[in-house]
C-alpha cells in the first residue's frame, strides 16, 4: 500500500476510535491499540510532510502560543434568548409569541433541551474541513480560537466524521454550540491541580473558559473539554433539515454531540413538565445546565415568526433558580469551635441565591482558603446545593483588586487572645486556652442539646449572655445557677426561671453515657460516649483508664485514646467533673435493678439541715450530694431532723439541735456518711 493510502487509511482508524474513546466513551479497541496506531500516523507525517492535512487526528495537539486572539466576524448574528424563570412566565411568552404564528404554521411542537451552562463557540467547516473555531463575542464579532478547539476531542476535525452512505459534507456549515467541562472532567482537573498546589477552579464554567481562552493551546485544558451542538448558524449545500428535532439527529450523524436529555414534545404544557422533571434530575447529570430551552421545532414557522431584539420569538429559556451567585466578600471572620477549633467564614455583600438572601457563607478551614487564595474584598462565587449552608467556592481572579493581601492565619484567638496551635499534619487550627470565653459559649451550647444534657428552658442564646454576665466560668456552673441571680437577668421572669430551674434539676438524672458526651471531649460523640459509658461504668473508671486500657474498648481507636486522657489530664476538666459530681450529676452508669436493690441509696428517707460555712462543698452543693444519695434537706431544725450538717460560722440551728439531741456532722463526716471522697 502505498504511503498516502496508508495515511488515510490511519486517519480514519484513529479518528473513529478517538471518537469512540473520547466522545461516546465507548471505546472499541484496547488503549495500546489505538496508541500504535496513533504513533504509526505520527511517524509517517513526520516522515512526509507533505501528507499532513490541518484536519489529521494528529493536529489536534495544538499550534504553537499566540500573543493574542485575531477577530472573526460571524456568518450570521449569534443571537440570545429570552428567559423565564417560572412556568406562568413560560405561557407568557406562547401567549405573545403565537400571535406572530404564520396561518399556514402547522400545530405548535417542542423541542426541550438543556440549556448548557458554557461557553457559546461558533464551528466552520469548509468542504467537510474545520476551518475556524470562534467565541461568541458580541454577538458580531469573535475571537478566532480554532487552535485551542482543536484539541477538543468532540470537535469532528472532518464532517461527516464517519463514513456515512449518501451523506454528502455541506460546502459550507457554521454550527453553533456550547462547550463546557463535564462535571467529572472537572473535579479530575481540580484535584490534579490541587495536587500539583495550583489554584483550582471555582465551577466548570470557569474552568471551561479557563481552557479555551489560554493563548497556548498546548497548555490549554481543552482536553478536559466538551461540546454540545444544538443549531445551525450558517448552511450550503448538504441536506436541509425542516425541524430542530431533525436538525439534531443530523448533526448528530456529521459527527458533532448534541445536548442530551432533549425530548420532542407535542404540546407547550408537556414541554413545561418535561423542562420541571429534568430539574429535578440535574444533579445527576454530569453537565452542568441553568436551565431548559424549549424551542419551537419547525424551523421555517420560528424563522417567520422574527426576533424582539436579538432574540428570536419562536424559543425562550426556562431558567432554574440559580445555585451559584457572586458577590464581594467584605470580611475574613472567626467562630470558635466548642473543642476549640477556629473556623474562618465569610462575610459578604449580601446577594440573592436560590431565593434568600446570603450575608454568611462558610469557607471551610484555613487549608482551603489559602489553596483557593481567597482574600478580603475579592468578588467571590457562592454555593449553595440543595439546602446545605452557602459556602465560598473560590474568588473571580480577574475582578482582584489590586493591593488584595493573601489571607493571614492568626497566630493568636480573636477572642480570647492566647496564641493558637496547630497540630502536625492537621488541618485544623485550635486555641488551646480552656477558659477561652468563645469555646465557652459553644461548649455549654453543647452541653445543654438534645443529644447531650438536653436541659429545657435553656434557650439558644442563654449560654452566650450567661458566660457575658460572668455566671458560667464552665459547664458546670450551669448546675450552681440560683434563680435570683437569673431573675436579674432582662427577659428572664419568674416562670421562666422556673422552668430553666427544673430543667436544669431533671438533667441531673442524666445517663453517664450523655453526660460523656456533653463534656465536648474531642472524638467522643454519642456513639463513642456509649461505649466509655458500657466499658467502664463510671467517671471514675474513665479518668483512671490508660491509653492502652481506652483502645482495648471495641470501636475506640488511637486518637480518640489519646484525646480523652488529655483530656482528663487537664485539672480545669477535673475540677468541671468534680462540681458536677457535688451537684449530683450522676457520673455512674445506672446500676441494674438487682444491685440497686442490694445496696440502696444510703441516706434513704433520712433528713438534713444543713447549717454554717462548709470547707469545700456550697450550701447548694452539700444539699444536691445528700439529696443524689437519697436524703432530704429542709430549713429548720426539729425532733424529726436526723443529722445537722455543720460548718463553720453556725448559728442558733446548733444550738437547738443540741438542745433536743439531733447528731451533727462536719463535713468530713458527711462525706464519710455518704462514701464520697473529698
Ligand atoms: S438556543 C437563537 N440551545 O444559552 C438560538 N442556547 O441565551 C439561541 N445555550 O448563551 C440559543 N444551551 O449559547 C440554545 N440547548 C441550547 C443551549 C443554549 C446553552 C446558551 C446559548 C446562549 C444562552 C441563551
Amino acid at each position: 500500500m502505498d504511503v498516502r493510502a496508508r495515511v488515510e487509511e490511519l486517519r480514519r482508524q484513529v479518528s473513529y476510535y478517538a471518537y469512540r474513546y473520547y466522545v461516546l466513551d465507548d471505546p472499541a479497541i484496547p488503549d495500546a491499540a489505538y496508541d500504535a496506531l496513533f504513533s504509526e500516523l505520527e511517524r509517517l507525517e513526520a516522515e512526509h510532510p507533505d501528507l499532513v492535512t490541518p484536519d489529521s487526528p494528529t493536529r489536534r495537539v495544538g499550534g504553537p502560543p499566540l500573543d493574542r486572539f485575531a477577530k472573526v466576524r460571524h456568518a450570521a448574528p449569534i443571537l440570545s434568548l429570552a428567559n423565564a424563570t417560572s412556568a406562568g412566565e413560560v405561557r407568557d411568552w406562547w401567549k405573545r409569541a403565537s400571535k406572530f404564528l404564520p396561518g399556514d404554521a402547522p400545530p405548535p411542537e417542542f423541542v426541550v433541551e438543556p440549556k448548557i451552562d458554557g461557553l457559546t463557540v461558533v464551528l466552520t467547516y469548509e468542504d467537510g474541513t474545520f476551518v475556524l473555531g470562534a467565541t461568541r463575542g458580541d454577538g458580531e464579532i469573535g475571537e478566532d480560537i480554532t487552535a485551542n478547539l482543536r484539541t477538543v476531542q468532540a470537535v469532528p476535525l472532518r464532517i461527516p466524521l464517519l463514513p456515512d452512505d449518501g451523506l454528502a459534507a455541506p460546502r459550507r456549515l457554521v454550527v453553533r454550540g456550547e462547550a463546557f467541562m463535564p462535571n467529572d472532567k472537572f473535579r479530575a482537573l481540580n484535584r490534579l491541580l490541587a495536587e500539583r498546589g495550583e489554584k483550582t477552579f471555582a465551577n466548570p464554567r470557569n474552568a471551561a473558559a479557563g481552557g479555551l481562552r489560554q493563548l497556548d493551546p498546548v497548555a490549554s485544558r481543552s482536553r478536559y473539554l466538551s461540546l454540545y451542538c444544538y443549531a445551525i448558524v450558517a448552511q450550503d449545500g448538504g441536506t436541509r433539515t425542516e425541524t430542530q428535532w431533525e436538525l439534531l439527529a443530523y448533526l448528530r450523524r456529521l459527527g458533532f454531540l448534541t445536548p442530551p436529555d432533549s425530548a420532542h414534545i407535542d404540546s407547550l404544557d408537556a414541554a413545561i413538565a418535561y423542562g420541571e422533571e429534568w430539574m429535578r434530575r440535574r444533579d445527576s447529570l454530569n453537565y452542568e445546565a441553568d436551565g431548559v430551552v424549549i424551542k419551537l421545532n419547525h424551523l421555517a414557522t420560528a424563522q417567520a415568526m422574527g426576533f424582539v431584539g436579538k432574540d428570536p420569538r419562536s424559543a425562550v429559556a426556562f431558567k432554574f433558580p440559580a445555585r451559584e451567585a457572586t458577590t464581594r466578600l467584605l470580611r475574613i471572620g472567626i467562630n470558635v469551635g466548642r473543642t476549640g477549633t477556629l473556623n474562618p467564614y465569610a462575610e459578604l455583600e449580601p446577594v440573592q441565591l436560590g431565593g434568600v438572601t446570603i450575608e454568611r457563607a462558610t469557607l471551610h478551614n484555613f487549608d482551603d482558603l489559602a489553596r483557593k487564595d481567597i482574600r478580603e474584598g475579592d468578588v467571590v462565587v457562592v454555593q449553595r446545593a440543595g439546602d446545605v449552608i452557602p459556602y465560598v467556592v473560590g474568588p473571580v481572579l480577574e475582578l482582584r483588586l489590586p493591593g488584595a493581601q493573601p489571607y493571614q492565619v492568626p497566630a493568636e484567638c480573636p477572642v480570647c487572645h492566647q496564641p493558637v496551635r496547630r497540630n502536625e499534619g492537621e488541618v485544623a487550627v485550635y486555641c488551646v486556652n480552656s477558659a477561652c470565653p468563645a469555646q465557652l459559649v459553644r461548649l455549654v451550647e453543647h452541653f445543654v442539646s438534645r443529644g447531650a444534657m438536653d436541659i429545657e428552658g435553656f434557650g439558644t442564646n442563654t449560654g452566650a449572655l450567661l458566660v457575658e454576665k460572668g455566671l458560667l466560668k464552665d459547664v458546670a456552673d450551669i448546675y450552681y445557677l440560683r434563680p435570683e441571680q437569673l431573675l436579674q437577668l432582662e427577659g428572664f421572669k419568674d416562670k421562666k426561671v422556673g422552668n430553666l430551674m427544673a430543667g436544669i434539676a431533671a438533667s441531673k438524672e442524666r445517663p453517664l453515657a450523655r453526660v460523656l458526651a456533653a463534656l465536648g471531649i474531642r472524638g467522643v460523640g454519642s456513639v463513642v460516649a456509649q461505649l466509655l459509658a458500657d466499658a467502664f461504668g463510671s467517671i471514675d473508671a474513665l479518668m483512671a483508664a490508660r491509653e492502652e486500657d481506652l483502645q482495648n474498648v471495641e470501636g475506640i481507636g488511637p486518637e480518640i485514646s489519646r484525646s480523652i486522657v488529655e483530656y482528663f489530664s487537664i485539672e480545669g476538666n477535673r475540677q468541671v467533673i468534680e462540681k458536677l459530681r457535688r451537684a449530683g450529676v450522676r457520673l455512674a452508669q445506672e446500676r441494674r435493678a438487682a444491685e440497686a436493690q442490694a445496696a440502696p441509696a444510703p441516706l434513704n428517707g433520712k433528713t438534713f439541715v444543713i447549717t454554717g460555712t462548709l470547707p469545700t462543698l456550697s450550701r447548694e452543693e452539700a444539699k444536691t450530694l445528700i439529696e443524689q444519695h437519697g436524703g432530704k434537706v429542709t430549713d429548720s431544725v426539729s425532733r424529726k431532723t436526723d443529722y445537722l450538717v455543720v460548718g463553720e460560722a453556725a448559728g442558733s440551728k446548733l444550738d437547738k439541735a443540741r438542745a433536743l439531741g439531733v447528731p451533727t456532722l462536719d463535713e468530713a463526716q458527711l462525706r464519710a456518711l455518704l462514701g464520697v471522697p473529698s
